[in-house]
């Protein structure tokens, strides 16, 4: 029992048939799947906005998606996921609603947090946004020296960063190639300094992104980048015309020395992850104008419809939630790979991992109590054809069980022209090929077919049976975008929820910020620093001799 009453995840009885239904396929073969079942590879298809979703590549029957269902039904997904689109405090140990729905819901929408309509305020940033972004594109927003603004940096971590930087890079073809966009995010000094090096102070607006406005890396980079403006410009009251604030906290703003007036707001019901499409995105609007930025949160609210009103059978983020769950529950998988058949989608799966690995890399449940069953995978990939030269053996030919998700586009985006457009067939054949390689393997009666010599044929051989999920879109457009990244956003919603973890807090990451907090004075003033282990102080002390201190 869950100290709640419930009965605990692992002993329901829809875990416990789905735990005798993997016994009872043992190792079923896709090829066996396919045979048995001419239909598989179109009646395992969902579609979802303009995403078709291919997920006939998995070691699953219709008595396992059904059995899957049952559990999800059980735990109570969607009673969970009513209680976050209503504006519940479901993020039990903040006490906070989980609303980035409310982010992109339309104008005459109604979300009640605490009795309040948070809609308007959502459209009245969005408003201010969009505003100041055409003022920046424009050249109506000027520097402190009268000249336009050429340059935007973005300062910010976690997800004050990884969304915009990432949406940044996805939608390059839809951004004014006349302003260099930048993203500094880490600590080290060295990404400041490679972000500004070429630029001119006069030219520059820095976005300083920071939810709470107290995480050192940005602070400490804000700073830095106050002082090299300041430098260059030599005038306090520069300040506010190069620097606006992306924030929950007025306060620290405030006194960080940005006038509020620049501040964009954003609320606590936003959890860092789930923000860029809040004031966060406020780079990335400038990069690409208001109209792309709204073209893009259509697309989330797509399949937030789509998560909120389609039934089990065809809800995409479910499925895909599920297939997640039977893997690391069923099959031991340990990691998922998300490999998307896009230069644009460099940092995606980056992306994904704050998303996925902050959200469910729990090991204690909403009750307080320790779980009994894995949750979060690794999650982790990079674009193809790259891996494909790079670390797919290990997915192919290795020992792990590594479930994979292939995206990829009909058409180029609409900027190629030539050869570089014709060269878009060739990446998709090779995204047709993997996932088929990767499903169907070769038998050793086929390598023996093509006369390879005996004692190569175990290493020809490709047993197959690696599961993958297809997403094809028409287009990488913004709308696409947040098409995607709303499917999982929801995926990962699914799990949590089934896992009965909370997945919109991150207590994770606290113990390492107070331990560098403590450890620097040992680094910089050599200060003894009490209860640090043997290990550590003999680090520091190494660390301080080949420093030279
Ligand atoms: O340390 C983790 C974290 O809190 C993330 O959840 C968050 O996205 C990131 O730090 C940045 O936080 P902030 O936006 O408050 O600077």
């Amino acid at each position: 029992m869950n100290a709640d009453g419930r009965t605990r995840l692992n002993q329901t009885p829809e875990w416990t048939a789905l735990a005798k239904h993997r016994e009872e396929l043992g190792d079923v073969q896709m090829r066996e799947l396919f045979a048995a079942d001419s239909g598989r590879g179109t009646a395992y298809t969902l579609r979802v906005g303009d995403l078709y979703v291919d997920y006939s590549k998995h070691l699953v029957t219709d008595d396992t998606l059904r059995l899957l269902r049952e559990l999800a039904a059980a735990t109570d997904v969607f009673g969970l996921r009513d209680a976050m689109f209503r504006g519940e405090k479901i993020n039990s140990t903040e006490n906070r609603a989980v609303l980035h729905t409310a982010l992109r819901a339309p104008r005459d929408a109604v979300v009640e947090v605490d009795g309040e309509n948070v809609v308007p305020g959502v459209h009245a940033v969005l408003d201010k946004m969009a505003d100041f972004a055409e003022r920046v594109r424009s050249g109506a927003w000027t520097g402190h020296t009268g000249e336009r603004i050429r340059n935007v940096v973005n300062v910010g971590i976690g997800g004050s960063d990884l969304g915009p930087a990432m949406a940044y890079e996805v939608l390059r073809a839809f951004t004014d190639r006349d302003l260099t966009v930048r993203f500094v995010s880490n600590v080290d000094g060295a990404d400041l300094h490679e972000a500004v090096r070429d630029l001119d102070p006069a030219q520059t607006l820095f976005v300083i992104a920071s939810k709470t406005f107290t995480t050192i890396e940005t602070v400490t980079n804000a700073t830095s980048a106050r002082g090299w403006l300041l430098d260059a410009l030599g005038d306090e009251a520069a300040v506010a015309k190069h620097f606006v604030a992306l924030s929950t906290n007025a306060e620290k703003v405030a006194e960080f020395g940005i006038d509020t007036a620049n501040m964009f707001e954003f609320w606590d019901w936003v959890g860092g992850r789930y923000s860029y499409d809040s004031a966060i995105g406020l780079a990335l609007m400038i990069a690409i104008g208001p109209d792309n930025f709204r073209e893009m949160l259509d697309g989330f609210r797509i399949v937030d419809e789509h998560f909120r009103t389609a039934p089990a059978e065809s809800n995409v983020p479910l499925l895909l939630g599920l297939l997640g769950i039977w893997y690391g529950n069923f099959h031991d998988a340990q990691s998922h790979a998300v490999l998307p058949y896009s230069h644009y989608l460099s940092k995606f799966t980056a992306y994904l991992q704050q998303l996925d690995m902050e959200s469910n890399g729990k090991y204690v449940g909403r009750d307080g109590r320790e779980v009994e069953w894995q949750t979060g995978p690794v999650v982790w990939g990079t674009p193809g054809t790259n891996g494909q030269h790079a670390y797919y053996q290990l997915i192919h030919q290795g020992t792990k069980l590594i479930p994979a998700d292939f995206i990829g586009f009909a058409r180029p985006v609409a900027e190629l022209s030539g050869e570089l457009k014709a060269q878009h067939d060739l990446l998709m054949a090779n995204f047709f090929a993997q996932t088929q390689a990767l499903a169907f393997g070769k038998t050793p009666e086929e390598v023996r077919a093509e006369g390879v010599p005996e004692e190569l044929v175990p290493h020809k051989t490709f047993k197959g049976n690696h599961p993958t999920t297809t997403i094809l879109a028409p287009e990488l457009t913004p709308s696409v975008l947040g098409q995607l990244v709303a499917l999982y956003e929801h995926k990962v919603f699914v799990q949590g929820a089934v896992w009965d973890i909370d997945s919109f807090d991150q207590w994770g990451v606290e113990l390492g910020k107070v331990l560098a907090r403590r450890v620097e004075p040992a680094l910089t003033e050599g200060a003894e620093v009490e209860g640090l282990d043997a290990s550590t102080r003999a680090l520091v002390a190494t660390y301080r001799e080949l420093r030279g201190r």
